[in-house]
């Protein structure tokens, strides 16, 4: 998931990819590491934990010539961010090494296979499979690096963008992906020779040239030192490249063509959804695998309460898990603010399980919260996207989001990928109590596969968010309501309205608004309802009517083909059909595309908006 740089050519190789590094740094990362042969053909691998600037440093003094090398930046996914688990990746006889964006799903089959043949490994990580698995297909069917990975990733199942070297071969830099994006760049040194760079995007290679191939999916590149560059298929299929030339500048290639983060991260939740649920939805056996889970079933099963410990976006994630978590697991959930809960005293049982929801998993009262916890002999169980982060080494088990780093500092993608995530683990825990039928729970399995394809169907039906946000830049209050799953959608669309366009912004479960907030409806005031054509539709209706008829300004999130509230609304965005559930999944997409445009027409910092940091580590 994180980056890739490798170079092939006459030029002293080491600045390149160190350079290419700090290029792919604003992609985030947890640890950095090189690979390079030199000129006597001695493979080397340093690697160490932290910034690009510690890896340099380590390496100061070292032997770092030579004209082939591959590096990595890495966002750990399958063990802790060390200096061990950086990449790249040593086989065993130490003659290949590997660096690895991505998620192998049958790393651990893999891994007994070759351990029971007397393959030793060193790290935790999913990507030493690989090249492990490389070399033991080399020796296994005696054939050369090219051949060996198209052999080897055959048996792979998941994602990969890969770079390999080979000691016996110092002539060549063997690349291949699967779901994760490889950029090959076409260059020419000052001799005139040809010269090969490698990117997971085109930011390490901008510099040196233009001309570039996209590898597609399943495609193996061999780069060799003498310019010729082959691509074949698993099945050993030539395929004919296309270069194509680059057009965008530097700036805009760190945010993949989009002005901001934040509209990347918006744009970029189908593909991390499907991240996040790969190895985790089995769905022709129709499972949930949750290793987390499985590992603790019998304190999940006697659960007598969970607790859920967050703040912010993650806390509005929170609430949804609880409704979902109590609906199909019947376990009573209280979801926290942490904040609050670690400065009370709260009933804590030894038998409660206190889950802690946080994207970055270093928020400072989330992290004390469950530490009261932990005093009081819960236990804990955390849901963080930045592994080995605090609040991951603090709790007893946890699951990742596996959603890629987040840069924006409104959170968008990490909340859609906690509330999945929620998702799955009230569903694990659901089959496990019995508490759903097996046609129901098949159902939500099946459909919970399906949504990522519903969210990007819901962003290429919402077009003009721009254009019409324009009208919103005067107004200085925004209602949002919602009820059920949905009203911590409203909560949620009102705080990333807040949090970028410093608008004032309020959500309220629908029914409330006669309690109160009512009074501050008129005809300058925007409501924006959520209103899907499901469990409490008619009521919502209802409460549409009593906004138009105060002259409300009704923004409405519909269900596709809607007739009765697109016509009642001044504005409607659109979402397909799916379970009462998972419909925040998709409501929130339009509500966070609208809380972008109002905040770029008012001219604010998107990705960096005043007075807000990224990971909040003090009280
Ligand atoms: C989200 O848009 C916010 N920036 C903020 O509310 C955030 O969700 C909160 O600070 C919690 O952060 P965490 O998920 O990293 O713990
Ligand atoms: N899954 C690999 C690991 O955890 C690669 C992570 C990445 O894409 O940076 O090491």
């Amino acid at each position: 998931m994180c980056g890739i740089v490798g170079y092939i050519g006459n030029k002293e190789a080491y600045p390149i990819l160190i350079k290419g590094l700090h290029r792919l740094e604003y992609r985030g990362y947890d640890s950095a590491g090189v690979a390079l042969i030199n000129r006597r053909g001695e493979l080397s691998v340093y690697k160490s934990k932290g910034k690009v600037s510690a890896l340099e440093h380590s390496v100061d003094g070292k032997d770092t010539t030579g004209s082939i090398g591959i590096a990595h930046t890495r966002w750990a996914t399958h063990g802790e961010p060390n200096e061990v688990n950086a990449h790249p990746h040593y086989s065993m006889s130490k003659q290949l090494a590997l660096v690895h964006n991505g998620i192998i799903e049958n790393y651990k089959a893999l891994r007994a296979e070759m351990e029971k043949n007397g393959v030793v490994f060193c790290s935790d990580t999913d990507t030493e499979v690989l090249v492990q698995l490389i070399e033991y297909v080399q020796h296994r069917h005696e054939c050369g690096l090219f051949e060996a990975v198209q052999l080897a990733l055959k048996s792979v199942v998941g994602a990969y963008a890969i770079a390999v070297l080979d000691k016996a071969h110092p002539e060549q830099l063997i690349c291949a992906r699967k779901g994760s994006p490889l950029i090959i760049g076409l260059g020419t040194s000052d001799q005139g020779a040809h010269e090969f760079y490698l990117g997971s995007d085109a930011t390490p290679i901008i510099e040196y040239t233009d001309k570039v191939i996209y590898l597609q999916d399943e495609e193996v590149a061999c780069m060799d030192g003498s310019g010729a560059l082959e691509i074949v298929n698993l099945a050993n299929v030539r395929q004919t490249p296309q270069t194509v030339t680059l057009q965008m500048s530097l700036d805009e290639l760190e945010k993949g063509g989009y002005p901001h983060f934040m509209l990347k991260e918006i744009y970029e939740q189908p593909s991390a959804m499907r991240t996040c649920i790969r190895g985790r939805l089995d769905i022709v056996d129709k499972d949930v695998l949750l290793s987390g889970i499985i590992d603790n079933k019998e304190k999940f099963l006697n659960a007598r309460r969970i607790i859920i410990c967050a703040c912010g976006t993650s806390w509005h994630s929170a609430l949804i898990g609880k409704y979902f978590i109590e609906e199909a697991a019947q376990i009573p959930v209280e979801v926290e603010y942490a904040s609050e809960f670690r400065y009370r005293n709260p009933v804590i049982y030894s038998d409660d399980v206190v889950i802690a929801v946080s994207q970055s998993g270093e928020t400072a009262d989330t992290l004390a919260a469950i530490q009261l916890a932990k005093n009081r002999g819960a236990f804990l169980y955390g849901i963080c996207n930045v592994i080995g982060s605090s609040i991951a080494r603090a709790t007893d088990s946890g699951t990742y989001l596996h959603v890629g780093p987040e840069i924006g500092v409104a959170s968008t993608k990490a909340f859609t990928g906690q509330v999945i995530t929620l998702f799955l683990l009230g569903l694990a825990i659901a089959k496990e109590k019995h508490t759903l039928s097996d046609e129901m729970f098949h159902m939500l399995v099946d459909e919970l596969q399906r949504i990522p394809d519903k969210m990007q169907w819901t962003l290429d039906h919402n077009p003009n968010i721009d254009q019409f946000a324009q009208m919103f830049t005067y107004c200085k209050n925004f209602i949002y309501l919602g009820r059920g799953y949905n009203y911590p959608v409203a909560l949620e669309g009102a705080l990333k309205l807040k949090e970028i366009s410093y608008i004032h912004a309020e959500g309220y479960p629908a029914a409330e608004m006669k309690h109160g907030p009512i009074a501050l409806i008129d005809e300058e005031m925007p409501v924006v309802v959520i209103a899907p054509k499901r469990g409490m539709y008619d009521k919502v209706v209802s409460n549409i009517q009593e906004i138009k008829s105060r002259h409300g300004k009704i923004i409405a999130v519909v269900t596709e083909g809607d007739n009765t509230v697109s016509q009642m609304a001044d504005y409607t965005f659109v979402i397909p059909d799916t379970r009462d559930c998972y419909v925040p999944l998709l409501a929130i997409l339009p509500l966070q595309l609208l809380s972008y445009y109002v905040a770029c027409a008012k001219g604010r910092n998107v990705d960096q908006p005043r007075n807000l940091a990224k990971s909040v580590t003090v009280e």
